[in-house]
């Protein structure tokens, strides 16, 4: 790509595309990608360390993936679910139930993890007839109103648009890093937990709320894993008082923690469950998950969509659940995820800017800190770090509030060589930073 066609690209952004969206960073010129690679149009050959958002969980364009896809679309382009079923819809819906974490065996298929997660609500509120939603702090959900109503990462993705969705509330995501108590696991859950009886004692009584929401694991809040009692607790906590349990795993579904769900990981049973992403590598496709005892009570005509379910996406995630089987991608997953948190942790030691690492599976990060601080994020220079990588040939992104946390997340079939490779540049980037 010459001076001249970026510059064109930049007058384009400019001119043609809302800010919103395109303003990010960092508007790369791409022709193609396979794999782990990212091929601009300069020439360059990119290492894509975060899978098109978490996305491409088995690498881009994969053969057999577009092969599915593309023998669908000579048949059928679009089924209007509901008024037509296609042969693809009707295979996922019965294929899925022996990946779900135990018993989701009914599904309400969309198009994106916004979606998803307005599906979980609205059926949250349909069944239960209660009105309140109770999600964590630092969550991010998705754009639309719903799913803004229940993000708080940023106070950035919320501001001009109240009024919000009623009755939701927030309590405080266990965060061993930040809590202000101490990091054991007790404490961080006890301290979430506390804030989650506020709430109760408070604000809403427990037999007014539908739902709690949460992410297993908190993507853009940072990749934050909560201590491993925590979900467990929460499963108690909502049996006690009649509350659907919502697990949001449209970032750490399909693989992505090394196991399917990380639901799995932590052993708990959502009653609904929000996917999209990863779940047909690329192609738009989300579902809300429940048991069918349940969701049978969301009944016709309360809810639904034009384009959920779109054949080509339901093969394309047929050939996904295949390729994660055939090629043990959970099990690389769990490999690699470990390969490169201990590379984190290397890193940490020597490099006191990196205020904490953590990481489940593939969703592995680092916190930057203003070094000999109080904790205080130091969202430029994960800004200058990640440059750095993208100038060496590695794409990663940043995560968490100020956006000071560099977080990782390869396809599942990445190899030892790639995650050796993708160290060494992190690693320059962060010498180069003195
Ligand atoms: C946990 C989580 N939920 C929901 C969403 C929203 O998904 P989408 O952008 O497909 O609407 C995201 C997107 O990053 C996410 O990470």
């Amino acid at each position: 790509m010459t001076n001249q066609d970026s510059t064109q690209q930049e007058q384009t952004i400019h001119q043609h595309f809302a800010p919103c969206l395109a303003e990010d960073w960092p508007r790369l010129p791409i022709t193609r990608a396979e794999g782990i690679y990212l091929y601009t149009e300069d020439g360059r050959k990119i290492m894509d360390f975060i899978s098109g958002i978490a996305v491409t969980n088995v690498g881009h364009n994969h053969p057999k993936v577009v092969a599915a896809a593309r023998e669908q679309m000579e048949k059928l382009v679009h089924n209007p679910v509901g008024i037509v079923f296609s042969e693809p819809v009707l295979k996922l819906a019965e294929t899925l139930p022996a990946v779900m974490p135990g018993g989701l065996d009914m599904f309400f298929f969309g198009n994106s993890g916004a979606e998803a997660v307005e599906g979980s609500l609205k059926m949250a509120r349909y069944v239960t007839e209660r009105p309140v939603i109770i999600a964590f702090k630092g969550s991010f959900h998705g754009r639309s109103y719903g799913a803004a109503s229940v993000t708080s990462v940023k106070s950035k993705y919320r501001k001009h648009y109240e009024p919000f969705v009623p009755g939701v509330y927030f309590a405080e995501y266990p965060y061993p890093y930040r809590c202000p108590l101490g990091d054991s696991d007790e404490i961080v859950t006890g301290w979430s937990l506390k804030s989650l009886k506020d709430i109760f004692d408070h604000y809403a009584d427990p037999s007014q709320v539908a739902a709690i929401l949460v992410e297993p694991v908190q993507g853009e809040g940072g990749y934050i894993v909560p201590p491993a009692g925590f979900l467990p607790r929460l499963r108690e906590i909502c049996d006690e008082h009649g509350i659907l349990l919502i697990l949001d795993e449209v970032q750490s579904g399909f693989g992505r923690t090394g196991e399917m769900f990380a639901a799995q990981v932590f052993d708990v049973q959502p009653d609904i469950l929000a996917v999209a992403k990863g779940i047909a590598n690329g192609f738009p496709l989300s579902a809300t998950a429940a048991r069918s005892d349940l969701m049978s009570r969301w009944l016709a005509g309360s809810h639904g969509t034009t384009f959920g379910g779109s054949p080509i996406s339901c093969a394309a995630a047929l050939a996904v659940l295949e390729v994660i089987r055939e090629d043990n991608l959970l099990a690389n997953a769990r490999a690699m995820g470990t390969l490169l948190l201990d590379g984190f942790r290397s890193l940490q030691v020597k490099y006191d800017l990196i205020g904490d690492v953590r990481g489940l599976g593939l969703m592995v990060a680092m916190e930057l800190i203003v070094p000999g601080s109080d904790k205080t994020p130091d969202g430029q220079a994960a800004a200058k770090v990640l440059e750095g990588c993208l100038d060496r040939g590695l794409l990663g992104y940043m995560a968490g509030h100020d956006g000071q946390v560099v977080r990782l997340m390869p396809p599942l079939n990445v190899t030892r060589a790639q995650v050796e490779q993708a160290l060494e540049i992190l690693e320059n980037s962060l010498q180069a930073l003195g």
